[in-house]
């Protein structure tokens, strides 16, 4: 992938963020930080027939986090919670199309953070 379609993702994502704002009354709801730079995502879910059925995120970030929490939201809308619960740090990688440098990582993955403690699934950050 060049570097302009990579551009081209990140930028489409983080000027029209998919799924952005807050559920009212939602089911479960958390905030994430990025304790490197202060950074922070929240998620809002509700669910419907064991699966989510909704979700939205907002919050303050970088152009990578605020799209990876866009891409986020649209791959992750309608799945069971089974799929949630198995949905791995390199599922939301693969979902994400773009290569991210180990030093974004953690931006990438916040909205996925915030999402896990939302619903309580345990994580493993590195
Ligand atoms: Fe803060 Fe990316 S620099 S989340």
């Amino acid at each position: 992938m060049s570097f302009d379609m990579y551009r081209e993702i990140i930028m489409d994502h983080y000027k029209n963020p998919r799924n952005f704002g807050a559920i009212k009354n939602a089911d479960g709801q958390a905030t994430k930080d990025n304790p490197l730079c202060g950074d922070s995502i929240q998620i809002t879910y509700s669910v419907g027939k064991e699966k989510l059925s909704d979700i939205k995120f907002n919050g303050t970030g970088c152009s990578i986090s605020l799209a990876g929490a866009s891409v986020l939201t649209e791959n992750i809308k309608g799945k069971k919670f089974d799929e949630v619960k198995n949905y791995t740090d390199e599922d939301f990688m693969k979902d994400l199309t773009v290569p991210i440098s180990p030093a974004r990582r953690k931006c990438a993955l916040l909205g996925l953070r915030a999402l896990r403690q939302a619903m309580d699934i345990e994580q493993h950050e590195n």
